[in-house]
This record gives C-alpha cells, structure tokens and sequence, in this order.
C-alpha cells in the first residue's frame, strides 16, 4: 500500500513538472540591443534580418576568399539528382552553386521570407540559367517546403537572425528525409578574429543547444574557413 502511494506521488510530481515545462514560454523578452530584436532562445538575443537593402553585400567579390565557398560545397556532398533547400537563399550566392552540383535530374529550393530578396534571386537564377532553382517564399515560421523531401537543407549565415528559430527547425526537419542534413554555416561566435557583430555569430555549443529538441543528430562540424563553420547534423528515424 505504501509503495503504490510513493509510486503515485511520484508520477503525480512527474506530470505536473512536464506539464509546467510543457507551459513554459519558449522565448523571452529583453530590452533589445542595437543590432537584436529584444527577443531571446536558450539565453541567445535573435539578431534583426538582413534587409534586401544590403543585398549587395551577399554578392561582393571578396567572399569568395573570405569564405571559400567551394569548401562550403564541398562539404555538402551534393550528388546529381538530389533534392536540396538554400533556407534564407537571399540573392541565391549559394542556390546556383548547388543548382550545379545536383544538375538538371535536381532540385534547389530557394527560400527566403523577403519578396524583394526572391525577386533579386530570381534574376539571378535567370542570369545563370539555374532552371532547377525553385524560389519558395516562406514566412517566419514556416519555409513552405515538401515533407520528406529533402537530402540536404543549408542555412548559410541565416540562423542567428530566425525570429522563431524552434519552429523554423521542426519544419524543416519534417522536411528532410530519413537520414538527410541540416548544415548550419554561421560565423563563429566568441572568436576574436572574426569581425562580425556577436549577434550575428553563433558558437557551435549554441547551434548544438538549440537542435537538440529536434530529432536531429549532430554529426560533425568543420573548421578550415576564414571566419565561419559548418555544422552539419543528419535526420534520425
Ligand atoms: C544574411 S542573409 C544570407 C543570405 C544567403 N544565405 C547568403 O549566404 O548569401 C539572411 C537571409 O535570411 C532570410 N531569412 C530570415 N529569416 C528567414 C526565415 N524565417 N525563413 C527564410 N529566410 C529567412 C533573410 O530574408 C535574408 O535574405
């Protein structure tokens, strides 16, 4: 009798924590600094969203030496025919570069939550004859893509500046395949070296915190580039 008491506290004790977790608010709300929209997850304030005013920067002829894109690709592994996603595609910088890798028997879908960055991709994609370039506008929790469909998802630089980073990472794990990859490349976080303002880099701890709710697996993460990394994680089940 005793015991199917302390067994019943206990499970009554364990509902009402998982319930209250369950309650708690996902994000929080800080005065917000100069470059963050005074809204936080896991502690971290999200960064504002780069506007297509700046979209001139993502094309600048200097990335190519500060962030060595053919390692980026590299890294991804993209095969002819895949099915892959540029999330936060912006002017497509990265879009076209897999276009080719998956070629004609594939697909990139290139989303992006700004009309005007779709729009500059679109030229884009014209101007390089990236026919297999879908351009997809999302929303802020939403990126509109197939279930299941995806052998790789990129988010090149995107990340930290999601305005509801949980549920942009559930719908795009619901969008992989079994065994697909999510590959976050972010420019790293509390390094001296990288001139980039803090809320606009992540560390790896971070991205590691921040996916573990979701049923992916970290797999491994790569150095070698400038100033970023690239975290790669893969679809389980
Ligand atoms: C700094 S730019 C990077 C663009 C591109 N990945 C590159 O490396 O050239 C970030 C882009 O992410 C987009 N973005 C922000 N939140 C998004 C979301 N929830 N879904 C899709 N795109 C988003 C912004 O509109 C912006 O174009």
């Amino acid at each position: 009798m005793r015991k199917s008491l302390t067994a019943w506290l206990l499970l009554t004790v364990a509902l009402a924590a998982s319930a209250q977790e369950a309650n708690a608010p996902r994000y929080a709300t800080v005065a917000p600094s100069a470059d963050g929209i005074g809204k936080t997850y896991q502690g971290r304030e999200i960064a504002h969203v780069m506007t297509y005013h700046g979209a001139q920067w993502l094309e600048r002829t200097e990335r190519v030496d500060e962030e060595k894109p053919e390692i980026v690709l590299a890294a991804l592994d993209l095969k002819p025919g895949m099915t892959v996603a540029d999330i936060g595609a912006g002017t497509g910088y990265y879009s076209w570069r897999m276009a080719q890798r998956v070629g004609k028997g594939g697909a990139v879908y290139a989303v992006d939550i700004q009309p005007e960055m779709i729009g500059l991709l679109e030229k884009q994609i014209a101007r390089r004859g990236a026919g297999n370039v879908k351009p997809v506008l999302g929303t802020v929790t939403d990126p509109r893509l197939p279930a299941g469909a995806l052998d790789v998802a990129l988010m090149v630089d995107v990340y930290h500046e999601l305005e509801y980073p949980y549920e942009m990472l559930a719908a795009i794990a619901r969008a992989l395949k079994p065994g697909g990859r999510l590959v976050f490349v972010e420019f790293r976080g509390n390094d001296s070296e990288v001139p980039i303002k803090p809320l606009h880099t992540m560390t790896e701890q971070q991205v590691r915190n921040e996916v573990a709710p979701h049923p992916l697996k970290w797999v491994r993460t790569i150095g070698g580039l400038p100033w970023q990394h690239i975290i790669i994680f893969q679809k389980q089940g």
